[in-house]
């Protein structure tokens, strides 16, 4: 094998296993973001048998480092030994009971000292779960109806309602996803705005007077928000009477041990949490102000499984590692480092792309004019020949480390190789040989 030549050789077997999973399972996954046509179909892998620390192997036997880092729910990598035998001691001692156990108040207590605005928790099993406990919460709270967001926020009807309203979300949500099923009746109950526009968040409050319960945002992606942004969100809506919920579930306990709001300096009424906050287990949480929550008593939100103790004790102890490790201090210093190398290497190739973006979660930004989406497909495929599993960003987690990222230069040295001759030679669209992406889940927040 020389320097340049991919050790890849098949995912025929995922590919198999996709094609079946689609006779039985409608959509062949459980999330749209696992799909391989987000990817590089015919040469990313759609089914992994094992993982550990930032690499999987998937059907097929190949090994990949994996940069999506289980759409981020893996924070100290996969199967991290503390975690998972925290993990184990609890199902040696039950995994759910008929009442309650202590674990839950041990984790509503560390919630409530970590997170900024958290004085009451209630639990679910999944981002977009809690996401709608939280508006339940708002509603109920506040006894109006209409939501203000931004952003992804999961699958619920609260959510896809703002889909009825015609194209206007296709900018913002899936594109050519239709609210199918989703009740008309909701019609009108979802509206959204622009992040960082804080007059159309304005006149939308005014629009809308009185008839808000919240405005629901992350309250940021892929950038740090402009100057002033977020107070001049929290401070109107306090004029409004509306509760303000920052949905951290991507964000989660990357930029600090505590979440965005140490970071932001500005403290929601309510806020979000799942994916990292438990590292791979089945977790969500609400967190949020006494005078938010404490109505929640009154209201319907239950379910068997929000007492599950396996997630429950695997988030208990994820946030403790992640404090007693500094694991932000780690993830914040391979991003740095990814941004710094990855741009050295676009500027060494001339490749018309940029490297930037938050530290725990950088971007690659090609811009090829009308060969952008093929360029974006080449390099998932390229990368994925070289053993790399990723998108154009960086979902990094603590288990990422010197070789990992050593591989992943090299990759991407050997990629920006074949994408500058494809360039030169104007033989791009020849160089793609999966097919191309043709969706790109679009986020209100960037
Ligand atoms: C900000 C945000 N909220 C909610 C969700 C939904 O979380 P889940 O997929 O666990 O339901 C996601 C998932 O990507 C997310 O990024």
């Amino acid at each position: 094998m020389t320097d340049n030549t991919p050790h890849f050789t098949s995912v025929a077997k995922s590919m198999e296993l996709y094609h079946q999973a689609g006779a039985i399972i409608p959509g062949a996954t459980q999330l749209i973001s696992r799909r391989p046509t987000r990817y590089a179909y015919g040469f990313s892998p759609a089914f992994a048998v094992s993982a550990k620390g930032g690499c999987f192997t998937d059907v097929d036997g190949n090994e990949f480092v994996d940069w999506v880092s289980g759409i981020g729910a893996m924070i100290l990598g996969y199967c991290d030994p503390v975690v998972d035998n925290a993990v184990k001691s609890q199902i040696d001692t039950g995994t759910m009971y008929s009442i309650s156990h202590p674990v839950e108040l041990e984790l509503a207590e560390l919630l409530i000292e970590r997170i900024p605005c958290a004085e009451m928790v209630r639990f679910a099993k999944g981002g977009g779960d809690a996401c709608a406990v939280s508006i339940r919460i708002a509603r109920g709270t506040t006894g109006k109806d209409k939501i203000l967001f931004c952003g992804y926020h999961g699958w619920h009807d609260w959510y896809l309602a703002a889909n009825l309203s015609g194209e206007e979300l296709d900018d913002h949500l899936f594109p050519g996803i239709d609210p199918i099923g989703v009740p008309v009746a909701l019609k009108d109950t979802a509206i959204p705005f622009a992040y960082g526009d804080i007059d159309a968040l304005a006149s939308l409050l005014e629009q809308h007077h009185g008839e808000i319960a919240a405005i629901m945002m992350e309250p940021f992606r892929s950038q740090l928000p402009p100057t002033g942004y977020l107070q001049a969100v929290r401070t109107l809506a306090n004029q409004h009477g509306v509760l303000l919920i920052f949905d951290e579930v991507s964000s989660g306990f990357r930029p600090t041990a505590s979440g965005a709001q140490p970071l932001v300096g500005v403290e929601p009424d309510l806020a979000v949490f799942a994916k990292s906050i438990s590292n791979g287990y089945p977790m969500g949480a609400v967190v949020g102000t006494r005078q938010a929550m404490q109505p929640a008593a009154q209201m319907f939100i239950s379910s068997t499984y929000w007492s599950d103790t396996l997630g429950i004790q695997a988030a208990l102890t994820t946030l403790k590692e992640v404090e007693r490790r500094d694991v932000p201090a780690t993830i914040h210093a391979t991003g740095q480092r990814l941004k710094h190398d990855v741009s050295n290497l676009i500027q060494q190739h001339s490749i018309p792309a940029t490297c930037e973006g938050v530290d725990w979660h950088p971007y690659l930004r090609f811009d090829g004019g009308h060969n952008t989406a093929l360029i974006n497909t080449l390099f998932i495929q390229e990368m994925a020949k070289r053993g790399v599993h990723m998108n154009t960003s960086f979902y990094i987690n603590a288990a990422h480390g010197d070789d990992e990222v050593q591989k992943t230069l090299k990759a991407i040295d050997e990629t920006f190789l074949v994408i500058r001759h494809g360039l030169d030679a104007e033989v791009i669209p020849d160089l793609v040989e999966a097919i191309p992406q043709t969706e790109a889940f679009k986020r209100l927040v960037r």
